[in-house]
């Protein structure tokens, strides 16, 4: 592809291609596409579990970081998460899953909670979705581990991937809290709506909610698709490149 095709595929967003594992990638011509590691046998997509109890935005919003969480470094931080049973998630899940990477970056990234592949390493983003979040970092220039921060909304795996419920948000957010307030990240992204509506208090349609800046005490804070919901609706990945563009330009 020539630099020509390039910009016109970007102003009809269709570029970066998505290409598929074994295609050849001209990597002179073509700086970071975001590579999609397609196996062979399409990964089979866990259908979501009915939510049993919507989070309500005033419930989960409002919580203050503890007294006894915000006063925490990150050692004191790592050691209380690690031995939280405060919710009814530690019972089913194997280990808490507290986050990942550099704990100065500008960049963080936060989720909703781990998954199977999550609870079985103790790190976010493992498993397939993970690999599409590495990609589209990758896509932006940016490496998970270096002044990117990788983190979700609860510790612990819910039991089979459902949704966190409004009370196990409730009990986990001040641990996020307190580590965005440790991290000082200059942009916060969250991704997809768990993540959106435990920071901002705002129950809306994802959709509405990207596209703008936020802030969350004093910082920008940018919604965008969950990397697990590109994997099972890839027509949305041309808006997430989008809202990756609106990341970077705000950084700049
Ligand atoms: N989905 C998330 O929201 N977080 C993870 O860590 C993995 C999958």
């Amino acid at each position: 592809m020539n630099v020509r095709d390039e910009q016109v595929l970007r102003e009809l967003n269709l570029y970066p291609l998505w290409v598929r594992r074994g295609m050849p990638v001209q990597e002179d011509v073509v700086p970071a596409p975001i590579v999609i590691e397609t196996p062979e046998v399409l990964p089979e997509v866990k259908a979501e579990a009915p939510v049993a109890k919507a989070p309500s935005v005033a419930d989960i919003h409002d919580v203050a970081s503890t007294p006894e969480v915000a006063s925490l470094d990150w050692t004191a931080l790592k050691e209380k998460v690690r031995a939280c049973d405060a919710c009814k998630l530690r019972v089913s899940c194997t280990q808490t899953v507290f986050g990942v990477g550099d704990e100065n970056a500008d960049w963080l990234f936060v989720g909703e909670g781990p998954g199977a592949e999550e609870d079985a390493q103790g790190e976010p983003f493992v498993g397939q979705a993970g690999k599409l979040l590495d990609n589209m970092l990758f896509s932006i220039g940016l490496k998970r581990g270096e002044n990117v921060y990788i983190a979700n909304v609860v510790k612990c795996q819910p039991p089979a991937d459902r949704k966190p419920e409004a009370a196990e948000i409730k009990t986990c957010l001040p641990y996020l809290k307190q580590q965005i307030s440790l991290i000082k990240p200059k942009l916060i992204v969250a991704l997809g709506k768990t993540a959106a509506t435990a920071l901002l208090g705002r129950d809306a349609p994802l959709g509405s909610l990207r596209g703008t800046p936020h802030d969350f005490h004093g910082i920008p804070l940018l919604v965008t698709y969950h990397p697990a919901y590109l994997l099972r609706s890839p027509g949305e990945k041309a808006k997430a490149w989008q809202d990756l563009k609106s990341a970077v330009s705000l950084m700049e």
